[in-house]
């Protein structure tokens, strides 16, 4: 075994070259092999110009093949180059290790085999959309969950915290094969989520800027009128909270607190 061989995932953030971290950017710099799985032709252009050691994984993804497999794929791939003693570097959009799982399968594969490999973080979707949406997540709270996953899983939210579901474009999609949901799986989105959320209740399409001169997309609309609404792949949905923040006696007994110490109603 080559033990030389090394991996450092990071991110390079959503908008195009300006939310990699300095860190990032120097082990870029420094590899002798960069894979990168990026969302467009321009970061790829973009990330070549910083070190021409670069591959794109892209190719390994195929309309028909499930994306399981892909992963896999790209796993070994990037573990094979280390393997041969390269200082490798996988460039991931957003964080590297948030909603991607390559970069943690490539990195639980090395260490086993006694190989270096970390992840750096990187400035994710939900990074940007709490600045963009001007939410705190410690105000309410905040749920965050693949969308087939939660939707597949029955999970019953807390409706007092904002729910932030992630691939709303592939909501309901099982097969792992195609890149986009149909028109009946978002209605059946909608039936159940209107289990917890009123019809009406106002909920946000959103999607940060790739470059720094566009503006974020900001969709609001009510939640029956998700199945007309245009998603993309980069369409993250966000349900703001239905109730306020409630306080427990229960729970504030464990703490010889009286729900009237907080102003709020004992009722
Ligand atoms: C495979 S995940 C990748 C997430 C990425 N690693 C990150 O850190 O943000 C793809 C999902 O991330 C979210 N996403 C990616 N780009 C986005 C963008 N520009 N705006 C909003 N959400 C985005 C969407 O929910 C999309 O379906």
């Amino acid at each position: 075994m080559n033990n030389k061989g090394s991996l450092t995932c990071v991110g390079t953030g959503i908008t195009l070259a300006g939310q990699i971290t300095v860190l990032a950017k120097n082990y870029l710099e420094s590899a002798d092999q960069v894979f990168a799985i990026m969302p467009d032709y321009m970061s790829e252009e973009w990330l070549k110009s910083i070190n021409p050691n670069y591959k794109s994984l892209q190719y390994l993804y195929q309309e028909g093949k499930s994306r399981r497999q892909t992963y896999r794929e790209m796993t070994e791939e990037v573990c094979h180059a280390v393997r041969e003693g390269k200082k490798v570097v996988l460039a991931l959009y957003g964080h590297p290790g948030i909603f991607a799982c390559v970069g943690h399968f490539a990195i639980s594969d090395l260490q086993a085999e006694g190989y270096s490999a970390q992840m750096l973080p990187g400035i994710s979707a939900d990074a940007c959309l709490y600045a963009d949406l001007g939410i705190d997540p410690g105000t309410y709270g905040c749920q965050s969950y693949e969308a087939s996953q939660f939707l597949f899983g029955g999970i019953e939210p807390n409706v007092g915290a904002y729910l932030v579901l992630w691939q709303i474009s592939l909501a309901g999609e099982h097969t792992l094969k195609t890149f986009k949901t149909t028109k009946d799986n978002l209605k059946a989105t909608v039936r159940l989520l209107n289990k917890y959320y009123p019809i009406e209740h106002e909920v946000i399409i959103y999607e940060a800027p790739f470059l720094p001169i566009q503006q974020p997309r900001i969709e609001k609309f009510p939640l029956k009128e998700l199945p007309e609404i245009e998603l993309k792949s980069i369409s993250t949905m966000v349900i703001p909270p239905l109730t306020p923040l409630k306080l427990k006696q229960e729970a504030l007994d464990e703490f010889g607190l009286n729900i009237t110490d907080f102003g709020q109603d004992s009722k």
